[in-house]
């Protein structure tokens, strides 16, 4: 009988409990993964206490009130912390989603759990490597490709043809559909995942872009589109609301449309 066993470091262990804040009575509760590289033991998940009136109604309040107060060491990535930079994406309560807007309050009741983003390789605590999923959006070449003469002025658009963008422009590249994908989880090496093919519908959909055909060969193949069964965890996770199983859905149709 073949036997599996766990990844090294796939396991975590109970971590350490930190002090509540002296003199605070609105107190939540975080647990929260944490691993160093560099100390070879296993992940552990930490448990935290924030004071409520002290820290913003963020997620990502709640993870900078920690660094700031309790536990400098505590690793995450963000930016702009308004749902622009996609940096703070990760696992909160079992979803995908963007630590900066995510309300406390909406996490439900009881303690906080915060993993990094599923089935990536994790570079430190909730910091995934998203090295690959960078490369996966480069190859699906995401800048307006013409082979007439560039216009003195700018590239024009009909309203019709600049709204077939809408639903598509508005990805920040927060990997957050990618990682919530099982089809991605299984075989990410070979899939591009919903994020990369969003991307790659909005120039196959943009009335600029001259190079349609060579866009639709590149992702003509059993894996890097096709590995997409339309099971929906994309569009249900997309902190900004996108739909990519749609636009993987119409990358589909733009295939069969070019061979009958
Ligand atoms: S489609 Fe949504 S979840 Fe996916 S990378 Fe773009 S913004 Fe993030
Ligand atoms: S619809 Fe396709 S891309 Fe989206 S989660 Fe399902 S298999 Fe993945
Ligand atoms: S910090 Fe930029 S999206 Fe959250």
């Amino acid at each position: 009988m073949a036997q599996f066993t766990l990844p090294k470091n796939s396991k975590y262990t109970e971590g350490k409990t930190w002090p509540k804040p002296e003199g605070a009575s609105n107190v939540q509760e975080f647990r929260i993964y944490r691993w160093n590289p560099d100390d070879g033991q296993n992940p552990r998940i930490d448990t935290y206490y924030v004071d409520r009136d002290d820290c913003g109604p963020m997620v990502l309040d709640a993870l900078l009130w920690i660094k700031n107060n309790v536990d400098s060491t505590l690793v995450f990535r963000r930016s702009c912390r308004e749902g622009i930079c996609g940096s703070c994406a990760m696992n909160i309560m079992g979803g995908n989603t963007l630590a900066c807007t995510l309300g406390i309050d909406d996490c439900g009741s009881g303690s906080i759990k915060i993993y990094p983003l599923p089935h990536m390789p994790v570079l430190k605590d909730l910091v995934p490597d998203l090295t690959s999923f960078f490369a996966q959006h480069a190859s699906v070449e995401p800048w307006l490709q013409t082979e007439t003469p560039a216009p003195e002025t700018e590239w024009r658009q009909t309203p019709e043809e600049r709204s077939k963008l809408d639903g598509l422009y508005e990805c920040i590249l927060c990997a957050c559909c990618t990682t919530s994908c099982p089809s991605y989880w299984w075989n990410g090496d070979r899939f591009l995942g919903p994020a990369a093919l969003l991307q790659a519908y909005r120039w196959l959909i943009d009335s600029r872009d001259e190079n349609t055909g060579d866009r639709l060969d590149n992702l003509h193949d059993p894996f890097r589109l096709y590995r997409c069964h339309t099971i929906m965890n994309c569009a249900n996770t997309c902190p900004k609301g996108l739909n990519p199983a749609k636009a993987i859905a119409e990358v589909k149709k733009m295939m069969i449309a070019r061979v009958v």
